[in-house]
């Protein structure tokens, strides 16, 4: 198929929200990689989990280079309350962090049930107190110099993973 014929076999609008897979980058400095994760978030057709502060309000606004509608967010109130909720209702609530026990991404099997995947700080990572809260944290192995990944490819490779789409 050409190019152009792949693009316009795309769907026409985002997809609608049916809770399965959420990617909750609730500390993310920078708007780039929010914009980012939201062109992640219509690839795999999961939704976004954010605070509404004025910071990511104008992060989703500048960051997203979408035709359209943006896909489905939720938004947060407090993160911890809300991890809680997520558990509450059912769903496993990952962290995407460098870690001891962690799992490594390639044992990583598609999400079976609803998911939540937290992402951490650019700087400081995953906040120390909402580790009590998390069901298994992935980490993504790393041969080079660098300690860690850009937040926004970070996410992206667990998304891809956890919608069985790599
Ligand atoms: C730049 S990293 C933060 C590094 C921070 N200095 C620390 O030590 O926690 C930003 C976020 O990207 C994700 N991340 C980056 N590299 C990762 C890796 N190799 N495995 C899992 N998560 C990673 C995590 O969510 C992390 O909180």
């Amino acid at each position: 198929m050409r190019p152009e014929d792949l693009r316009a076999a795309r769907r026409p609008r985002p997809h609608g929200c049916w809770d399965h897979l959420i990617v909750a980058p609730l500390w993310v400095a920078y708007e780039a990689n929010v914009g980012t994760l939201l062109r992640t978030c219509d690839a795999v057709g999961a939704c976004m989990a954010v605070p509404g502060t004025a910071h990511y309000r104008q992060a989703l606004r500048r960051g997203n280079t979408l035709p359209g509608r943006p896909v489905c967010i939720h938004w947060v109130n407090r993160p911890r309350s809300w991890i809680g909720r997520q558990h509450d209702r059912g769903a496993s609530v990952l962290a995407v962090e460098l870690a001891e026990d962690a799992v490594r991404l390639a044992d990583v099997a598609p999400a079976r049930g609803p998911t939540v995947v937290l992402l951490g700080h650019e700087h400081n990572g995953v906040p120390d107190d909402v580790w009590d809260l998390l069901d298994a944290v992935i980490e993504i192995p790393m041969l080079g110099a660098g300690l860690s990944l850009n937040v926004a490819v970070a996410g992206s490779l667990v998304l891809y993973k956890l919608a069985g789409l790599s």
